[in-house]
């Protein structure tokens, strides 16, 4: 069984979110408080799978001392406790938990489940380790993970293409069949050709350069139109983790409490990170943001301050 995936291997990932993330704290924070208060008492076990370098506890450090962090990579967990010291954290793998069955209040993730090549066990190992009535709490702050769903669809032999959405965000994934893709690619141009044999020569890395690329990803697609009744699927990311996380506690003893967005939104000092970006409002919805100037908001709240609005994917479970 894969343990983990490969983005995930390397910590300058977590530069990439930081990227984001730095803006939307202060909103975060208030989602992932306000969560965790209805469903983890303060005499409450609690245990975070896969704390990466410590996101979850930095938003909320009243839990530092109640939250069992748990990691798989060694490499991050070692980067976890230099920055924190005194962090909790030990390595462990989410299909393998270090924990007595029923021993525990409240299994909690952040942005982490999505990374799961099997939902079900790390869902299965969760129900293991947790109490009746105990409580599963996963927050989703960034994009889900892309990795996992084209692994799945690779084996059986098809080869993934972003598709944007009409806000210009990659939100879905189209798969053609090898066959078809090499087929149609012989009856274009030589340089169109080229490209799409060295696509599929390493679809994983091909993917992931072209969905950086929203004018790139506007040509293969008009490249590809005529292919297009012969795609085999299309993905919308999001909701594949949320049907997939829904449908894997459903089926593994879990009432859902509540499965959605929640937004909150804060107005914080005009200091770093957002002072010099001339924008006043900042706005993040899984990994999906925006920033701008508004006039309006400028005089309702003064020009040294900002507003910052975030909506979280939140699953709050219950284990029957
Ligand atoms: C998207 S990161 C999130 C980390 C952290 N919660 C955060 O929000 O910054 C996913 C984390 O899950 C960890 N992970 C991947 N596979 C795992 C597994 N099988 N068991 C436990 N953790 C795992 C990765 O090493 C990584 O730290």
């Amino acid at each position: 069984m894969e343990t983990t995936e490969s983005k995930w291997t390397n910590i300058k990932t977590f530069e990439l979110y930081e990227n984001l993330r730095q803006y939307f704290r202060p909103a975060n924070a208030r989602i992932v408080r306000a969560v965790l208060t209805g469903y983890a008492g303060s005499k409450h076990s609690l245990l975070e799978i896969g704390s990466g370098i410590g996101e979850l506890v930095q938003l909320v450090p009243e839990y530092k001392n109640q939250v069992q962090q748990t990691e798989i990579s060694i490499e991050f967990a070692k980067a976890h406790k230099a920055k924190n010291p005194d962090s909790n954290i030990i390595v462990a793998s989410a299909y393998q938990l270090p924990f007595a069955q029923h021993s525990i209040d409240a299994v909690v993730g952040y942005s982490v489940f999505d990374v799961f090549h099997n939902l079900i066990e790390a869902v299965k190992e969760t129900s293991r380790v947790l109490r009746d009535k105990g409580y599963f709490i996963h927050f989703l702050d960034m994009q889900a993970n892309n990795q996992t769903i084209i692994a799945k669809y690779q084996k059986n032999g098809l080869v993934p293409f972003p598709v944007l959405a009409k806000d210009l965000w990659v939100r879905g994934i189209r798969f053609y069949t090898l066959e078809d893709l090499m087929t149609f690619a012989k009856t274009l141009r030589p340089e169109e050709n080229a490209f799409f044999e060295a696509y599929c020569e390493n679809p994983v890395a091909g993917y992931a350069v072209l969905s950086k690329n929203t004018k790139a990803i506007g040509r293969i697609h008009d490249i590809l139109l005529p292919l297009r009744p012969k795609a085999k699927e299309v993905v919308h990311i999001a909701d594949h983790f949320e049907n997939g996380l829904e449908t894997a506690l459903l089926n593994n003893s879990f009432d859902i409490i509540f499965a959605g967005i929640k937004k909150d939104a804060v107005v914080v000092e005009n200091k770093k990170p957002y002072l010099g970006k001339q924008c006043n409002v900042f706005q993040n919805e899984i990994g999906f943001s925006t920033s701008k100037y508004d006039p309006q908001i400028a005089a309702e709240i003064g020009t040294d301050k900002v507003k910052v609005e975030a909506g979280l994917h939140v699953v709050v479970a219950r284990k029957k």
